[in-house]
């Protein structure tokens, strides 16, 4: 099973007015534990006011930097990001889990990469921009959707880099709320924008890899529309950071709703036992409500924190943003997402 430590907050830096990075001092001890690929998050977890907050958040560093440095959006009623951004200090101790996640890719010498980012989406982009060029001789197309110039994250490091990598990286900002010399460049990445593009910032027979961040709707519509402009959708990733935008998928129905289901679940090699309702609630949420210790983050289908084997019984799936087809063909779900079907489930987070 995933654990985290205690780790001390080595800065926190405003970037924007509503923005703030954190630096974390990893010990030496916990370095190679701590290794992390250019793109992946962390998971973080504090108590505020009695509850226990596990949120995730990309690494906006980059490995080549030696650093580990995650970027914090404000986000309009939200506990961490508002705690972060208005109350952390350096010196604060927060529980972190190893670097985790898929939204990378392992380098090579000469690639064409397209990043479409919106917003806090820049985070990972910027981790594997900065590795890419350095490491690589490959060139970058960056399309960076931000409200207006002053809400551009990393807008001096991304000119920094423009500086240094003039003739392989393009930067491309498309501002909502701040009107632009270039009509094609003012309003919200779209997919009229992504179509509007083609040919003109990017061609799609020339992209190697496409990565993709921002909010929900942007991400797919995006990608739709890169499908019809041509791209393929094999060289497409994204990243969610939520699923709070999108509708829960059609699933099966569940026969014997609100049936008693016993569950057996195994963690850091202790078992524990408990009952829960058949249909109605999730393994994960059910094992907390029974105090166990569990690892998640987005409980949203996406992070795969709350990953674990299913060795016995039947669950629905609600939503999977996560596991790859391989790894539930071996039988892993996503326990935040797991709604048993059957009257008896068996679950292992240690496999
Ligand atoms: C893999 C991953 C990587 C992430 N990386 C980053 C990152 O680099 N930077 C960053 O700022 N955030 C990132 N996030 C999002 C982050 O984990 C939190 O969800 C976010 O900071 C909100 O937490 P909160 O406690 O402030 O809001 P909460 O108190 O959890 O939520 C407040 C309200 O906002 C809604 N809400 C929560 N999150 C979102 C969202 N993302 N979009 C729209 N509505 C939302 C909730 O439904 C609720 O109504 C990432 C998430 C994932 C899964
Ligand atoms: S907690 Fe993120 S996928 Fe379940």
């Amino acid at each position: 099973m995933q654990h985290s430590y205690p780790i001390k907050v080595k800065e926190v830096r405003q970037e924007t007015q509503d923005c703030v990075s954190i630096a974390f001092d990893i010990p030496a001890e916990l370095k190679e534990l701590f290794d992390y690929k250019p793109g992946q998050y962390i998971n973080l977890i504090k108590t505020l006011d009695g509850q226990e907050l596990h949120r995730s958040y990309s690494l906006c560093s980059s490995p080549d930097e030696s650093e580990w440095r995650v970027a914090i959006k404000l986000l309009n009623g939200g506990i961490f990001s508002t705690w972060a951004n208005k109350v952390l200090k350096s010196g604060e101790i927060l529980d972190l889990m190893p670097p985790n996640g898929k939204f990378t890719t392992d380098i090579s010498p000469s690639k064409s990469y397209l990043f479409i980012a919106v917003g806090s989406g820049i985070t990972p982009c910027i981790s594997l921009i900065k590795s890419i060029l350095l490491e690589s001789d490959s060139r970058i197309i960056l399309i960076y959707g931000s409200k207006s110039i002053d809400q551009i994250i990393f807008l001096e490091e991304l000119l920094g880099l423009k500086n240094k990598y003039m003739e392989r990286l393009a930067l491309y900002f498309v501002l909502s709320r701040e009107s632009m010399e270039e009509e094609l460049f003012y309003g919200r990445i779209s997919a009229e924008k992504i179509t509007a593009f083609n040919g003109k910032i990017f061609d799609p027979k020339l992209l190697d890899e496409v990565f993709i961040c921002g909010p929900e709707e942007m991400i797919f519509q995006t990608k739709d529309a890169l499908v019809s402009t041509g791209v393929p959708e094999t060289i497409i990733k994204f990243e969610l950071f939520g699923t709070h935008g999108l509708p829960i998928p059609k699933t099966e129905v569940i026969e014997g709703v609100g049936e008693k289901v016993k569950v057996q679940l195994k963690a850091d090699g202790r078992t524990i036992q408990f009952d829960m309702s058949k249909g109605m609630d999730n393994i994960l949420d059910a094992a907390l409500k029974n105090n166990a210790r569990l690892p998640y983050a987005c409980k949203g289908g996406v992070c795969c924190t709350c990953k674990a084997k299913l060795i016995k019984g039947e669950v629905v799936l609600l939503r999977n943003y996560g596991l790859e087809p391989e790894e539930i063909d071996a039988g892993y779900i996503l326990t935040c997402q797991a709604i048993p079907k059957t009257d008896t489930i068996q679950v292992d987070f240690d496999q």
